[in-house]
């Protein structure tokens, strides 16, 4: 039987080949995407999460708009990185699927109060802006999520947005610490995995030598992407995240962590969005996630290009 799956989303290129793999994937039920305020604003990240779905020729996912904006703070984005479509690249056609009516918060709220407990994942990609708006809106459906897989945060690689913190966490702080403390079982993929998961020029020909329309536009996605990260890190190629969090369920074999205990910091500026990790257990603090801190990159290329390879 497949695995549900939420997505919550703000591409992003490395969303758009996370979504890819999602949808390549015959393991997981897509029950729909919900789109967040991140790299760019929420107006350009619904439109491309369609384009995702429209360039993996599955124009029947429910596509949602959820949070414009981050719970307390103003909106900080990265277009910087993923230039100013949000998905610069493949320039991909402007989308002709619909974006549906609901508030991505209730589409939340309303799936996992009508699935079967335990039945649910949500995959979380960008900010936590959306999945904290649903808990609070509805409190009940926090006993019924099954896991929260997400990608943010970081220890012993620091940050990549401040010193201390990384793009998701910083965005929306208040959104992470309301998730990280609702006592759903967390697994968390920081930039401590995914700066091993680098898009090094051979892997990104591997797409390229597919010879597919998927494949060429995931490899035209990662050189656009990869080159604002390969000047900062001065690496063959730049870290590749969010499809780690997909990767996971797919083949958790390719990954190690340990459950620890990670704090928010939402108060002081200067670390402002830390994840406060407690790697060495020095702390009686709870231990509410499992901190992914190694992986198999081989492996999870591999997987990916398989998985994009059949659509
Ligand atoms: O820090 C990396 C994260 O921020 C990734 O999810 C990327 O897409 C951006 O949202
Ligand atoms: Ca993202």
């Amino acid at each position: 039987m497949s695995r549900k799956i939420i997505i919550d989303t703000d591409p992003g290129q490395d969303d758009a080949v996370a979504i890819l793999l999602a949808l390549g994937s015959p393991e997981l039920e897509v029950l729909g995407i919900t789109a967040v305020a991140g790299n760019v604003p929420l107006a350009l990240t619904h439109v491309n999460v369609r384009k995702t779905c429209e360039l993996a020729g599955r124009p029947d996912v429910p596509v949602f708009a959820g949070a414009i904006r981050p719970l307390v703070r103003e909106l900080v984005t990265a277009e910087y990185v993923h230039g100013k479509t949000g998905l610069d690249g493949p320039g991909l056609p402007e989308p002709s699927m619909p974006l549906q009516e609901q508030y991505a918060v209730d589409f939340v709220v309303e799936t996992l109060m009508a699935e079967p407990e335990k039945t649910v994942t949500l995959c979380v990609l960008g900010p936590l802006t959306n999945i904290a708006l649903a808990m609070i809106r509805e409190p009940q459906i926090i006993p019924r999520i099954a896991e929260i897989v997400l990608m943010g945060g970081g220890c012993f690689e620091g940050g990549n947005t401040t010193p201390a913190a990384e793009f998701n966490i910083y965005v929306d702080p208040h959104a992470a610490k309301t998730v990280f403390g609702a006592g759903v079982p967390i697994t968390m993929f920081p930039l401590d995995v995914t700066h091993k998961a680098l898009t090094t020029r051979a892997r990104v020909q591997r797409f390229r030598d597919l010879g597919t329309r998927v494949g060429t536009a995931t490899a035209e996605l990662l050189d656009f992407y990869e080159r604002f990260d390969e000047a900062k890190y001065g690496t063959d190629g730049g870290p590749l995240h969010d499809p780690n969090v997909i990767a996971w369920l797919l083949k958790p074999e390719l990954y190690e962590g340990r459950h620890i205990n990670v704090e928010i910091e939402a108060a002081s500026e200067l670390t402002m969005g830390m994840t406060v990790a407690d790697w060495w257990g020095v702390t009686d603090r709870p231990k509410n996630a499992f901190f992914v801190r190694d992986l198999d990159a081989d492996g999870f290329y591999n997987l990916l290009l398989e998985r994009i390879g059949t659509l």
